[in-house]
């Protein structure tokens, strides 16, 4: 028998918000967990893990859309920009209101949960919980800031190190990328797998580069390698997004040094869930808020690899030797 929506699994007039809210919070108690699995089993036809992290996505989603109403409204208002440093670093009223409201529903509806958002507004979890969400408000805000369309809402959680489910979402385009694990990553609903292109030299790849120590970052090298050994390198703005278009196969691959947690959570795992690779460029798992993220298609990783390792050889100051006798 055809397992029933959703929504008649919570019942008439209940939001999906709502339904969730309470089986988190029942869910501290084990005889109650375990009701729960049964019944979320019953109705899902597959385990507790795998029916709650779908609740989680479609709670991330809901947020998101929510989110991206905000970043809408406020497109068409004059902007008021702040700068968080001495550089580029930008933020701006709709990065602050839409980390508000995301900020503010995560924390009603998953009270133990903690969360790490970029513009502060976060919290650890008020018991031990394991669950943490990953929030960028508004990734690509110097793209906001002269409203050029490329910009989202990111939103992933994570169980420890494991993340479970992540939302990009860009609402001017209302484009909408998901994905929970184990259960594949999705554009607006369809199934999406990464690139099938095999090879570096037919490649199209994305970067981008920090907006706080500018001339610190090595990026430009890579960038111009990388240019030269590819069909090009684009710079879009939004990690968020240049990630999910990996995941999408619109790019084949991604680099990036000294991202945050927030930039790359969720798109980390739509690529994994897409069929892709994500890693630094020792080829060791990328760890969140990690020096440097490489992610592929899977084909071209190893040739990104061993490219990358080049550059940076090329990179290194010249031996004292060669400087004295050139
Ligand atoms: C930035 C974007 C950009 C990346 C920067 C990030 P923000 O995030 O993801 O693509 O190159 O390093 O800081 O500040 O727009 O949220
Ligand atoms: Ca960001
Ligand atoms: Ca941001």
């Amino acid at each position: 028998m055809a397992a029933p929506a959703c929504s008649a699994l919570r019942g008439e007039g209940t939001t999906l918000i709502q339904f969730l809210s309470k089986q988190t919070r029942l869910a501290s108690d084990d005889k109650v967990k375990k009701a729960i699995g049964q019944r979320a089993d019953r109705y899902f036809g597959e385990p507790l893990v795998f029916a709650m992290t779908k609740n989680y996505l479609q709670v991330a989603v809901e947020i998101a859309q929510e989110a991206g109403k905000i970043l809408i409204e406020e497109l068409s208002r004059p902007l008021d920009i702040a700068y968080k440093g001495d550089e580029v670093d930008l933020v701006t009223q709709a990065d602050k209101r839409s980390e508000r409201l995301i900020v503010e529903r995560l924390t009603k509806y998953f009270p133990d949960h903690a969360i790490a958002a970029e513009e502060g507004t976060g919290h650890e979890s008020a018991s031990a919980s394991e669950f943490r969400w990953h929030v960028d408000p508004l990734d690509g805000t110097t793209n906001f800031a002269h409203r050029y369309p490329c910009f989202c809402v990111s939103i992933a959680l994570a169980q420890r190190d494991t993340l479970l489910a992540a939302v990009v979402f860009n609402p001017f385009y209302n484009e909408l990328f998901t994905a929970a694990r184990g259960e594949g990553a999705t554009f607006n609903g369809k199934k999406i797998h990464v690139s099938k292109v095999a090879t570096l030299s037919t490649s199209l790849l994305c970067t981008g580069f920090p907006v706080r120590n500018r001339k610190a970052s090595p990026n430009l090298q890579y960038y111009g390698d990388f240019t030269q050994r590819s069909h090009g390198v684009r710079r879009d703005g939004s990690a968020a997004l240049d990630l999910a278009a990996v995941a999408a196969g619109r790019f084949d691959g991604f680099w990036e040094f000294g991202l945050q947690k927030w930039d790359t959570a969720a798109g980390v795992l739509l690529v994994e869930e897409a069929g892709g690779k994500v890693s630094d460029f020792a080829g060791n798992p990328y760890q969140l808020g990690g020096p440097v993220i490489l992610a592929t298609n899977g084909l071209i990783h190893e040739e990104m690899r061993a490219m990358a390792l080049e550059i940076s050889l090329r990179a290194l100051p010249a031996p004292a030797h060669s400087a004295a006798n050139p």
